[in-house]
């Protein structure tokens, strides 16, 4: 069984319900109806149901009438998160005006329904953008307990089984923070470490990743990430992690002994940690281009309940996969508390 097919099969085994906030979008709509044929989540659609039943009926998807659906204009619970809302956002000086607008946006109820506790997850980014989907979730269900930050991870199924995990890597952030601080770059570090252990159940090698090794340069760019490197070690030190490292170093064990000798990530690494959102977003793009591997993600991680961003450009496989990986998530963060 390969990793996606164990992440499936873990879903199925402790069904999680999952919020699809763009209910009448086609390729979530088959998503989901593929979803509740195999079992893999209990699935909620925000959306007017009329819309949703046509449209279902146009398509000829069969399992919809299992899934729930919320109409965001009209449904029993809408003061309570009015109510909910305007209390989250207080300090902000939110009206209740304001929140009565924004609770029928889907991406809002979608994150209300999860910090209200009738949702575990929610896949969205098929019609929004990153930000649009991000921004209701760190201002409604935040980080997890002592995380600084959320970013964005990647699981990379490379075809170079020689690197990584059998050509299994995660790379972070990829999504999320353009310029994170030394603190917010080891907070990345440590949320990277444990979404390699989640998803992947592979024991994390956390490469923070540099365009120097060990000192072969200096820039501030290159302390900013030797900071982060003692920041995350401060804080695990337990955890596998070395750094600064360039690409080659942290991957290829030949260059890995030749410019970090003694170290135990260089050449072993199966995390990839960027400096910036755009190295990290330039790289994930290029190897899954040029590289024909497969980029499963972004998997937001340091959040309190998973969220998940899709690419508009994704496809009916990659909204079934990412809502496997929310189960997933869900599953790991009741069983860690
Ligand atoms: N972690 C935790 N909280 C955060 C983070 C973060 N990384 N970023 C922002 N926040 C919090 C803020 O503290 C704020 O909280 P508050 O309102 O309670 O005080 C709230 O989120 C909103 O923050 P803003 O800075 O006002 O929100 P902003 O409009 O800047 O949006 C966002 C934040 C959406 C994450 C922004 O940084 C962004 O757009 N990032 C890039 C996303 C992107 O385009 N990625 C590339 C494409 S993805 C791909 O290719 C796969």
């Amino acid at each position: 069984m390969n990793l996606i097919e164990s992440i499936i099969e873990r879903a199925k085994a402790d069904k999680q319900r999952i919020v699809l906030p763009e209910g009448t979008e086609k390729r979530t709509l088959q998503a989901a109806d593929q979803l509740i044929r195999d079992g893999v989540a209990e699935i909620i659609l925000l959306g007017n149901p009329v819309e949703i039943e046509q449209l279902a009926k146009k398509m000829e998807l069969e399992n919809l009438d299992r899934a729930i659906i919320v109409d965001p204009k009209s449904h029993d619970k809408k003061e309570a998160y009015i109510d909910l809302l305007v209390e989250l956002r207080k300090k902000k000086g939110m009206t209740p005006e304001e929140a009565a607008l924004l609770v029928e946006d889907p991406l809002y109820l979608a994150c209300l329904m999860i910090k209200n506790g009738e949702a575990d997850g929610e896949i969205a980014g098929a019609q929004n953008t990153t930000g649009d989907v991000l921004r209701p979730a760190l201002q409604i269900i935040k980080t997890s307990p002592g995380v600084k930050v959320v970013s964005g991870a990647f699981i990379m199924f490379t075809k170079t089984p020689q690197y990584g995990e059998n050509g299994i890597l995660i790379f972070a952030d990829c999504a999320v923070m353009p310029n994170p601080n030394a603190e917010e770059l080891a907070s990345i570090a440590l949320a990277s470490a444990q979404t390699a252990r989640s998803l992947v159940g592979v024991e994390p090698k956390v490469a923070m990743l540099s365009f120097s090794t060990k000192g072969s340069a200096e820039h501030e760019m290159i302390d900013k990430v030797r900071e982060a490197t003692r920041i995350a070690k401060k804080l695990n030190p337990s955890l596998q992690i070395d750094g600064e490292l360039q690409a080659d170093a942290a991957l290829v064990p030949a260059v890995g002994a030749s410019k970090a000798p003694g170290s135990a990530i260089a050449g072993k690494a199966n995390v990839l940690v960027f400096p910036t959102l755009e190295s990290g977003n330039i790289a994930y793009k290029l190897v899954q281009r040029l590289g024909n591997a497969e980029a499963v993600g972004p998997v937001l991680q340091g959040m309190a309940a998973p969220v998940n961003d899709l690419s508009r450009g994704c496809s009916v496989d990659d909204i079934y996969k990412m809502v496997a990986i929310a189960a997933n998530q869900s599953i790991g963060m009741k069983q860690n508390k």
